[in-house]
């Protein structure tokens, strides 16, 4: 029987998650805040003792904030008005020093979704890159899961784990990170002993073998990939190994909204493309995958075609063919330098003052 009684209303503190109570109660010193002003423009800042935001349009003390509020409205020395709140997720991820490029919000909460990330799960993660996708992964396996992230740059794996303990304030209990290549993922794990591998990596297929081997299953393998011919790629090798369902793909598109009076339309602008979300799941060993009626129309392209758009050359898939973005060790170890600095601040922040309760209104 259901019960339409709303249940009675509890104000324990829930704090004991890795990092739930560096995201509630006053401001302390070592936060991350974002600070808004009367145009919209926003800075973060970190909050010292002692310190203060200049602009051309005065002085904010960082004292008027530390031990208060979040969402508050305060003024500077010459009384211009600063909006003050902690930054989420999103933001952060938006923010914080990078090594490789991250992977966006909008399609970090799709992976949970799509690989059905759940709390206590264990999760294969690879590359680590500048650890967004870690962060999200974490937050929902929880401090009773396992995330196993793999990266073979060391400069990009100090660059995540020192995102990751500055968002979490401490080192997330959940967390390993492996620093070798992910291809090796089975030398690690038991066969059968992994519920979930997220990759977002340049040569995906490259892990097939691994991916096969350390997956339960039923478990979910997801792919996050940049570009159509990776995608197709990783599609017809999954396809020919046969020990997994057949793939599902989906791009995911986020309009903003410009909301103003009668002016009420989409943005002008928006973040068009970033990656594609390819998902299959294991199939139980000895298993042989199900023909589907439709894949017939394959043999209508010739071995030249798929040459031509899939070339089997290695040598081919590299990071400058597939258009990406490459980040020389100098700047890498200098975004670590700069990460790890955070860390270092947000570790001591959440320290320095026992978990706080729920705050209650008005706070
Ligand atoms: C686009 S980045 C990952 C970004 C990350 N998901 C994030 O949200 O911050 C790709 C990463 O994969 C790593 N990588 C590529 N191939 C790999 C492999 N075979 N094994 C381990 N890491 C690999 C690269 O060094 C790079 O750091």
């Amino acid at each position: 029987m259901t019960s339409t009684e709303p249940r009675p209303r509890t104000d324990r503190p829930s704090a004991s998650a890795t990092g739930a109570s560096a995201r509630r109660g006053p401001l302390r010193e070592g936060q991350r805040v974002q600070i808004k002003d009367a145009k919209g423009r926003m800075n973060t800042i970190t909050l010292a003792r002692g310190g203060q935001f200049h602009s051309y349009q005065g002085v904010l003390r960082h004292d008027d904030l530390i031990g208060g509020p979040e969402g508050v409205v305060v003024q500077n020395s010459s009384g211009h008005e600063y909006q003050v709140l902690r930054p989420l997720l999103n933001d952060f991820v938006l923010s914080m020093p990078r090594g490789a490029t991250v992977v966006y919000p909008k399609d970090a909460g799709q992976i949970v979704q799509l690989a059905d990330i759940y709390p206590g799960a264990t999760v294969v993660e690879a590359g680590v890159g500048s650890g967004a996708l870690s962060i999200s992964l974490l937050r929902a396996v929880g401090d009773s899961g396992r995330l196993h992230s793999y990266e073979r740059r060391p400069e990009f794996a100090e660059i995540a784990q020192a995102n990751v303990t500055t968002f979490f304030g401490a080192e997330h209990p959940a967390w390993q990170v492996h620093l070798k290549d992910a291809q090796q993922m089975d030398q690690d794990h038991e066969p059968g002993s992994v519920d979930r591998v997220v990759l977002d990596m340049l040569a995906p297929w490259e892990c097939l073998d691994a991916v096969a081997t350390v997956l339960a299953p039923g478990g979910v393998w997801l792919n996050y990939i940049a570009t159509a011919t990776q995608m197709s790629r990783v599609a017809e090798a999954i396809r020919e190994d046969g020990r997994f369902t057949p793939v599902e793909a989906s791009e995911t598109m986020v309009r903003g909204w410009h909301l103003d009076g009668l002016a009420v339309r989409p943005d002008h602008r928006m973040v068009a493309h970033t990656g594609f979300l390819m998902t299959c799941r294991r199939l139980a060993t000895g298993q042989e995958a199900m023909l589907l009626k439709k894949r017939s129309k394959v043999s209508e392209f010739s071995a030249e075609d798929t040459e031509a758009w899939l070339p089997s050359d290695e040598t081919r898939w590299t990071p400058q063919a597939l258009g990406e973005r490459t980040v020389t060790d100098k700047k890498a170890r200098k975004s670590a330098r700069e990460a790890a600095s955070m860390a270092e601040r947000s570790v001591r922040a959440a320290s320095e003052t026992a978990p706080q309760g729920p705050t209650t209104a008005g706070q």
